[in-house]
């Protein structure tokens, strides 16, 4: 079914929605498009890396009929009491709730450890238990790891880099053995670098388009890891809600799957900061310094999204560029 039909259907019949990261960014762009067709949402964050903001920011923008339907769980997924909980009556889980960073879970892979894989499998449990129509979550590039070829598709996957990479690969595998012990069908959304407004530009552990993005506005210096020549599939986050959206509501899959989600691009980090700078209009001096590259990285990526495309309709409405002009203008 096309986007514009699945949406206009939920409008008429809406459903119950569980969004675990409610207060991050993704989670709270889904949130915001989830309220906008008058779907009744759950959130789940304990606001580890989320924050109270985004949930006001979503506010403001909804109307306050479509704000009271939505519910807030303070909580962490660590706790299986709390997931038991929080999907009591969900026809949908969209999973995001997870420590993200490469670096973050190279210093610390026991947190990261925790929310990734534990967390993961008491939301896997409890959805499993409520009998949930769909289980939608967040998985990752990364777990391509080492693997060479380009595009990234699918069933190729090379080993992991990282501690990260471990936890969202462990993911795909839980979720099939799910399937293959329990029936129980989910749907993995290997996400390549999303950006957006509400990504957080602060701390050692931001992505890279919301920490140049205010680096650039600010005038201080931006840092490149390596040579500036690693590259990215960067996807605006509407093509990301809206593959969200088609996955939680198809019934043409027959088995549980993973899919790319990204535009297919493939652009440098020195061809962003150029782009960047574009768009801010900002001709001015900007001091770029390059420093060592990081442990963990990926050292290219650019998806193929044909499987997408074919078997959920996935037609994203966002290039790069264009995400980033409307995100920044
Ligand atoms: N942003 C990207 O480019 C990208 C790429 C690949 C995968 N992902 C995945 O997408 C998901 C969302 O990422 P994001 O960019 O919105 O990050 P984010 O940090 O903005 O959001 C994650 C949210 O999960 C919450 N959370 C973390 N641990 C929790 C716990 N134990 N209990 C309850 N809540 C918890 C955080 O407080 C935060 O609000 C994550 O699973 C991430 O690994 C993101």
């Amino acid at each position: 079914m096309k986007y514009n039909d699945v949406t206009e259907k939920l409008r008429t019949k809406p459903k119950k929605w569980l969004v675990t990261g409610v207060a991050g960014f993704i989670g709270s762009n889904l949130l915001e498009t989830l309220l906008f067709l008058d779907q009744d949402v759950v959130g789940l964050d304990n606001f580890s890396t989320g924050h109270q903001h985004n949930l006001d920011a979503v506010k403001d923008i909804v109307s306050d009929e479509q704000w009271s339907r939505f519910k807030f769980i303070e909580g962490d997924i660590c706790e299986y009491d709390t997931c038991q909980d929080a999907v009591s009556g969900i026809d949908y889980v969209l999973h995001q709730a997870a420590l993200g960073s490469v670096p973050r879970s190279i210093k610390d892979p026991i947190i990261t450890n925790a929310s990734n894989i534990t967390g993961f499998l008491n939301m896997l449990t409890a959805s499993k238990q409520e009998n949930v129509a769909n289980f939608i979550y967040a998985a990752s590039s990364s777990t391509y790891g080492d693997h060479p070829d380009l595009p990234k598709v699918e069933d190729k996957i090379g080993n992991p880099l990282s501690p990260y990479a471990v936890t969202k690969y462990v993911n795909e595998l839980y979720a099939d053995v799910f399937f293959r012990t329990y029936n129980f069908k989910s749907v993995g959304l290997r996400y390549f670098n999303v950006f957006g407004p509400r990504q957080d530009p602060e701390g050692a552990y931001a992505a890279v388009i919301p920490k140049w993005v205010s680096a650039v506005k600010s005038g201080d210096t931006v840092l490149i890891n390596g040579d500036g020549e690693t590259s990215r599939d960067f996807c605006y986050i509407e093509n990301v809600v809206q593959i969200n959206i088609l996955a939680a509501t198809s019934d043409q899959l027959q088995k549980n799957e993973v899919f790319n989600v990204a535009v297919g691009g493939q652009t440098s980090l020195n061809q962003l900061i150029v782009i960047i700078k574009e768009n801010l209009r900002k001709n001015s001096f900007t001091d770029i310094k390059y420093q060592d590259f990081r442990k963990g990285d990926v050292r290219h990526s650019k998806a193929s999204i044909e499987k997408a495309i074919k078997q959920l309709g996935y037609d994203p409405q966002y290039t790069m560029n264009e995400g980033l002009r409307k995100m920044l203008t």
